[in-house]
């Protein structure tokens, strides 16, 4: 592993503190990013245990966004015409924001986290509160096996794919496939997206790195879908090597060409990504600083893992930032680990509250973009650091 991207002591990106633990000292990670030669994986270099992370409280929802909303049906349509499946399973299912598309006798759904399973089982879905390993897959699929296993956000957290792929490969019918979706290294890298590294995400992935792991547990992607959700993701579809019942699709040479293109295979593309990173960094303080210099307030949107990783790196606190506006019940009056600022209910933006805006939640900016016109409209200014910082 060549280490390219050090992002400084960072937070547990997920552990939003409780006014009574403000003075509390909090835990803090090197967050230090690495790529693999070998295999071309990106991944940061110390993990956390999953238990610190996945608990009964965490507080990530799916369905508080339209954008993945609406991601969700449409692939849920897609995979209904295409692949037909009788079973579904989903590897991380959130709260619901995908299985509810589907019937409940045919999908089920596995959580480790124990308030979000709950939201799904108690609606009727079939959900496990465990993690997705060999002997989970064996209790599921002991009577029938899986058409269609779906995984969005979620393998970048797992640090043993050995495991996953096992148990895939243990529950998948013949036919069966397994869909991933996860942010796209190449955008990450194109939009100085440093902010996709926290220690929840161990890694980003490219379609060569992925090619190169699957490959060891003999399975392969059959196509690529190139989707704008989390600041550009990849879906994949994959399959056995030997499941000849899907043709390789001409997207999977095309993505492959174009990371190779851009440089994905090689370390140099990653230092020249930490120097960009770097500026990015500077620049961001400085049109902080220019705005503070002329006594206006700062509010933040959307309270972001990846904001945890902007507003920690960059030093960024609550006397630059007075609150963040949140949707997630759970974050709100609490506060962002590391930078302790305070996390609101959302309320409309108004001009007369504030007239900068950081943008936490970049990649729902097209939504958030449309809720806030009039704020626009009247002269509100939004501040992004993607893909460099700058007040728009
Ligand atoms: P997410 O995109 O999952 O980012 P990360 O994985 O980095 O945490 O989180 C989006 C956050 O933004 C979530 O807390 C909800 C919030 N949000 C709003 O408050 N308002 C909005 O209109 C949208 C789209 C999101």
């Amino acid at each position: 592993m060549k280490k390219f991207l050090n992002l400084g002591l960072q937070p547990l990106a997920n552990s939003y503190i409780t006014r009574n633990k403000l003075n509390h000292k909090e835990k803090k990670f090197k967050l230090i990013v690495g790529f693999n030669p070998k295999n071309y994986l990106v991944s940061i270099l110390n993990t956390i245990p999953k238990e610190k992370m996945f608990n009964d409280k965490y507080p990530y929802k799916s369905s508080e966004s339209l954008t993945m909303k609406k991601s969700f049906k449409d692939l849920s349509v897609e995979i209904k015409k295409k692949f037909k499946p009788n079973l579904i399973l989903e590897i991380g299912s959130n709260d619901g924001a995908f299985i509810k598309n589907f019937k409940k006798n045919c999908v089920i759904g596995v959580e480790p986290c124990k308030n979000l399973a709950k939201i799904t089982r108690d609606k009727g879905y079939k959900t496990f509160s465990e993690y997705w390993d060999v002997s989970l897959a064996k209790k599921i699929s002991k009577k029938k096996k899986i058409d269609v296993i779906y995984s969005a956000n979620t393998l970048s957290h797992i640090e043993n794919f050995s495991e996953i792929f096992k148990a895939v490969n243990l529950s998948l019918s013949d036919k069966g496939i397994l869909i991933l979706e996860d942010p796209s290294l190449l955008e990450c890298i194109k939009n100085v997206a440093y902010d996709q590294f926290y220690c929840e995400h161990i890694y980003v992935f490219s379609a060569i790195a992925l090619k190169k792991i699957l490959d060891k547990f003999n399975f392969e992607i059959f196509d690529i879908q190139n989707t704008k959700t989390h600041g550009g993701s990849n879906r994949y579809f994959i399959k056995r090597k030997k499941n000849s019942f899907y043709k390789l699709n001409p997207n999977v040479l095309k993505n492959i060409v174009v990371e190779k293109k851009n440089g994905l295979h090689k370390f140099s593309t990653y230092k020249r990504f930490a120097n960009k990173v770097l500026l990015s960094k500077k620049r961001l303080i400085q049109v902080v600083k220019k705005i503070k210099k002329n006594k206006k307030r700062i509010i933040g949107y959307g309270a972001t893992a990846k904001s945890c990783t902007v507003l920690n790196y960059c030093k960024i606190n609550d006397k630059q930032i007075d609150f963040f506006y949140d949707t997630t019940s759970y974050k709100i009056s609490k506060f962002l680990p590391g930078s302790k600022i305070e996390v609101k209910k959302y309320k409309k933006l108004k001009k007369n509250v504030t007239d900068y805006v950081f943008l936490g939640a970049w990649n729902f900016k097209k939504e958030i973009f449309k809720k806030e016109r009039d704020f626009i409209k009247s002269g509100g200014k939004f501040i992004t650091h993607i893909p460099y910082p700058k007040i728009i």
